[in-house]
C-alpha cells in the first residue's frame, strides 16, 4: 500500500493540508513545533483508525473547531483505495474504505500495515515489562484474531480471579472449586498466548540481529529473549502449586501477565548498561525487525514512519539506517527531522527515489 496523497482538515495544526507522497521516501524537515509528527500521526490514524499519542480523538481537533477530518488516497498494486476517518465529539468516529463506512474499526486494521518508529518508543527499552508485552501483544493480534480473542478472554478471567482473591475477607475460606474453574479456564487461554509470543520471540529474534549487526556494524553483542515461567511448568500446574502464594498476596503471581522480553547487550539489560545512542540502535534495529516480520506474515510492506530517529545517533549509524530502508525490501517510507542539511547530504548519498519537503507555517514545500 502506497500514501499517493494525504488530507487534513482541522487536524491538529493543520486547518487544511493537501500533499503527494513519493512511493519511495519522503522526507520532511522543518523546526521544533512546525507539525511534521502531527504529519505521521495522521497517516498512523488511517491505519489503526486513532492516534500513535492519545486516546481522546477530541484532542487532534484544530483548537477552536468542531471537527477533523484525514483522507488518504493509496495505491494498492495499481488499484486505488480511498480511507477516510471523520470525527466529531458527541458523534461517533467514521471510519470509511472506498466511501463504504466500516461497522468495526478492528475490520479495517491490517489492511495497511504500518510501523511508527518514535522517540517515545524508548518506553520499550527502558520501560516496565508492561510496554514489551504490549509490544508483542499488539504485532500479533494484528495478524492473528484467534490471539486477540484468547486475550481478551485471558484479561477477563485474570480480573474475575483477582477480584475474588482480594474481595474475600481474610477470615473466610476462598472456595477452592470456584478457583479450581479460574485456573483451568486461565491456563487454556494463557498457553495459547504462550505458545505464539514464543513463535513471535523466535521469528523475529534472527531479524532483529541482522539489523543491529548493520547499523552497529557489529560493534556490540545484543541478545533478545522471551522471559516467561511457562517455560518451566504448564500454567495450571503452576497455579495449582502456589495457591497460598496467591492467597497471601491476594493477586495472581503467575501467568502470561508477568512475561517480558530481555533485551540484553553483552549479556547485561541494556536498559541499565546501554548508552542512549546504543539504546536507540536497539530500538530501530527492533522496529525494523518488525517491519520484516510483518511483511513476512502479511505479504505486504508495511509503511514505515521514521519520526525524528537521528538524535543521539552518530552519523556512521544514520547513514547506516538509510542505506537500510533505501534497499528494495522497504516500501514506502517517511522521514522527519529538523536538518535540512542532515537529510540533503544523506539523500545525495543514497539517492534513491524521494520527495523532500520543508514545512513552515503549516504549509509543505518541495525542496
Ligand atoms: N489540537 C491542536 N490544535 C492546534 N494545534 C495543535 C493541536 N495539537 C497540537 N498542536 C500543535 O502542533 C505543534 C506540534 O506539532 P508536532 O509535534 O508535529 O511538531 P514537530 O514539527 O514534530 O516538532 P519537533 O521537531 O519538536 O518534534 C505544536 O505547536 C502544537 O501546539
Ligand atoms: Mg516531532
Amino acid at each position: 500500500m502506497i500514501l499517493q496523497h494525504l488530507t487534513l482538515t482541522n487536524f491538529k495544526n493543520y486547518q487544511s493540508l493537501d500533499a503527494d507522497f513519493s512511493p519511495r521516501i519522503n522526507c520532511i524537515t522543518g523546526d521544533n513545533g512546525e507539525g511534521k509528527t502531527n504529519i505521521l500521526d495522521a497517516i498512523y490514524y488511517l491505519s489503526f483508525c486513532k492516534s500513535f499519542f492519545t486516546g481522546l480523538d477530541s484532542q487532534n481537533i484544530r483548537h477552536g473547531e468542531q471537527f477533523f477530518i484525514v483522507q488518504g488516497q493509496y495505491d494498492s498494486d495499481g488499484q486505488s483505495e480511498e480511507i477516510y476517518c471523520g470525527f466529531e465529539p458527541g458523534k461517533r468516529k467514521r471510519f470509511k474504505r472506498n466511501k463504504k463506512e466500516y461497522d468495526r474499526f478492528a475490520d479495517h486494521i491490517g489492511l495497511i500495515p504500518l510501523v511508527m518508529v518514535s522517540p517515545t518508543d524508548i518506553n520499550l527499552i527502558i520501560g516496565g515489562s508492561d510496554d514489551r508485552r504490549k509490544f508483542m501483544d499488539g504485532i500479533i493480534s494484528q495478524f492473528d484474531r484467534e490471539y486477540l480473542l484468547k486475550y481478551q478472554e485471558y484479561t477477563r478471567i485474570l480480573a474475575q480471579r483477582n477480584h475474588l482473591l482480594k474481595e474475600t475477607p481474610q477470615t473466610w475460606q476462598i472456595d477452592d472449586s470456584i478457583l479450581q474453574i479460574y485456573d483451568s479456564q486461565l491456563s487454556e487461554a494463557g498457553q495459547y498466548i504462550y505458545q505464539k509470543r514464543k513463535e513471535f520471540v523466535s521469528g523475529i529474534e534472527p531479524i532483529f540481529q541482522k539489523y543491529f549487526e548493520a547499523i552497529s556494524r557489529g560493534k556490540e553483542k545484543v541478545s533478545l529473549e522471551y522471559q516467561t515461567t511457562l517455560d518451566e511448568k504448564p500454567l495450571e500446574q503452576q497455579l495449582t502449586e502456589n495457591r497460598a502464594i496467591d492467597m497471601a498476596t491476594r493477586y495472581t503471581n503467575f501467568g502470561i501477565h508477568k512475561d517480558d522480553l530481555e533485551f540484553g547487550m553483552s549479556g547485561m539489560p541494556i536498559k541499565r548498561l546501554g548508552s542512549q545512542g546504543q539504546q536507540k540502535t536497539y530500538l530501530v534495529a527492533m522496529k525494523l525487525a518488525q517491519f520484516e516480520y510483518i511483511d513476512g506474515l502479511c505479504g505486504r510492506k508495511p509503511v514505515l514512519l521514521l519520526d525524528d530517529i537521528f538524535d543521539k545517533l552518530d552519523q556512521t549509524r544514520v547513514e547506516q539506517i538509510v542505506n537500510i530502508v533505501s534497499q528494495s525490501n522497504f516500501g514506502q517510507i517517511f522521514i522527519t527531522d529538523t536538518s535540512t542539511q542532515r537529510i540533503d547530504s544523506i539523500l545525495q548519498k543514497f539517492g534513491s527515489d524521494h520527495y523532500h519537503y520543508n514545512l513552515k507555517d503549516n504549509r509543505l514545500t518541495l525542496m
